[in-house]
């Protein structure tokens, strides 16, 4: 960390000024530490959405927003997508550094051997209604792990924050997989020890005990390869709130079940599955200048989903990779999906467009995979229950690297209150 500086805040009003330090870190943007403004101004901040709010220091992903960066513990998303696979990245993201051949040969071991759940699962599982979207169930199960590893848990031994974590990125593709094939009837699936990471969750998801699958290896290969792209993103929504539920000491199963739930959200991972409804209800390329018209409208309540970003303000390299990548897959299977047209045209329109080129929109990791996962034959309503298992790894590297803090803060804003100023209460006879 480079030495720090300090800025001169001033409050004409007051007459008050107040020097505080600026923090550097090893790229990016300096911040300015305002711990000591409310004593020395009575003064906070406001900053609605934490636009310009720096909510921990971290070293696990750096983005920089106007470039289209993205790196992995510093390793560029592009050389990782290319070199790289999804378990060895999760090595990567949780301890900091690329494993060897034997660090990562036990890493695999030891997740393979994490993947099975408790039987009573079942009982959970099947209380749920048929129709329950996957993300609900995915909410209430991985929850429900907690109630599994918790006597007994002491959060202040590395060890056992270190299995919490290989736990859930072992569990998680059970769990959805379970989710899945409850929701079309089919009977679960035992993991498969001998299969590897991704083509172990294609087995419990596909397999038939009519027929065995045909694992294709174009299908793995993009799967492993989109899990690596969504694998972490800095303090996004729903890894700030795996980290604010964390502060408090929560259960690591509750933290990252409270993750799952930030991430359906339609503004965060719920746009991959908004993004083939809104393909579909366009319909047409021929319709797409219309979409572009009313997602202008501030009235119509309708935004390009897959479109726009809280930090990149250029093309987010995660995009670039899976739209170059839809091409490949698609003819590799043989699918030829008219929504890829529409989506070309839509962004074609849109790039074009004064009102997204001004705000600096443009097409994000969820305008283009849920073409990719409907070619994969992922049914759209578990689109977001992918992104969960890929992030599931950002989000346990995010708790475990807080969980390590020693001077780690519970997370409590504050707030501008706009409320009634104090009133005397008035019995009901006079009201
Ligand atoms: C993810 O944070 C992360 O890193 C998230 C993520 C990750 O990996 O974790 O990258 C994954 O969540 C990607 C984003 C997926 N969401 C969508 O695709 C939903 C559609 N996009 C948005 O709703 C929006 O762009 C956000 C939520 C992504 C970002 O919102 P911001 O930064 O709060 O921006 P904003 O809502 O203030 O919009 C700025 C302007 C507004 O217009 P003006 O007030 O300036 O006139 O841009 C407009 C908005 O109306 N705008 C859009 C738009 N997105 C923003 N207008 C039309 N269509 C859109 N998609």
């Amino acid at each position: 960390m480079s030495e720090a500086q300090n800025v001169l805040l001033s409050d004409p009003a007051s007459g008050k000024s107040v020097e505080l330090p600026l923090i550097h870190g090893s790229v990016g943007p300096a911040c300015i530490d305002i711990a000591a403004l409310p004593k020395a101004t009575g003064h906070f901040t406001y900053d609605q959405g934490f636009i310009a709010t720096a909510s921990c220091k971290s070293a696990i992903t750096y983005i920089d927003g106007d470039a289209g960066v993205l790196m992995y513990r510093g390793y560029p998303i592009e050389q990782l997508a290319q070199h790289s696979n999804f378990l060895e990245v999760a090595y990567l993201l949780m301890n900091g550094e690329l494993p060897n051949a034997a660090q990562f040969a036990a890493f695999d071991h030891e997740v393979a051997h994490h993947t099975m759940m408790h039987e009573a699962f079942r009982t959970f599982l099947f209380g749920f209604r048929h129709d329950a979207h996957p993300m609900a169930m995915l909410t209430g199960m991985i929850g429900s792990l907690a109630a599994f590893y918790h006597h007994g848990l002491d959060l202040e031994d590395p060890d056992m924050r270190r299995l919490a974590a290989i736990r859930l990125i072992a569990k998680v593709p059970t769990i959805a997989a379970a989710c899945y094939r409850y929701s079309i009837g089919w009977p679960l699936r035992y993991p498969r020890n001998n299969l590897e990471y991704v083509d172990r969750f294609l087995h419990m998801m596909f397999e038939v005990p009519s027929e065995p699958l045909q694992l294709n290896p174009v299908v793995a290969k993009a799967l492993d390869l989109l899990f690596i792209l969504h694998a972490d993103h800095e303090q996004n929504a729903s890894t700030s709130t795996v980290r604010l539920v964390g502060s408090t000491g929560a259960n690591p199963y509750a933290c990252v079940a409270a993750g799952v739930a930030a991430l359906w959200g339609p503004a965060h991972g719920g746009a991959n599955e908004a993004v083939l409804r809104m393909l579909a209800e366009i319909g047409r390329p021929q319709d797409v200048g219309k979409a572009v018209e009313r997602a202008k409208d501030k009235n119509s309540g309708f935004r390009l989903m897959g479109f726009g970003h809280r930090v990149y303000k250029n093309f987010d390299p995660r995009a670039t990779i899976i739209r170059q990548m839809t091409h490949k897959v698609l003819a590799e299977l043989g699918v030829n999906d008219p929504m890829l047209e529409v989506a070309l045209k839509l962004e074609e329109a849109a790039l074009k467009d004064e009102y997204f080129v001004s705000r600096k929109l443009y097409p994000n990791v969820d305008f283009y995979s849920g073409i990719i996962y409907k070619a994969l034959g992922i049914p759209t309503e578990m689109f977001t229950v992918m992104f969960a298992i890929a992030r599931t790894v950002g989000w346990v590297s995010h708790w475990l690297e807080q969980s390590a803090e020693h001077d780690s803060k519970i997370g409590r804003p504050r707030q501008v209150y706009v409320g009634a100023t104090k009133r005397d209460f008035t019995p009901i006879a006079s009201r």
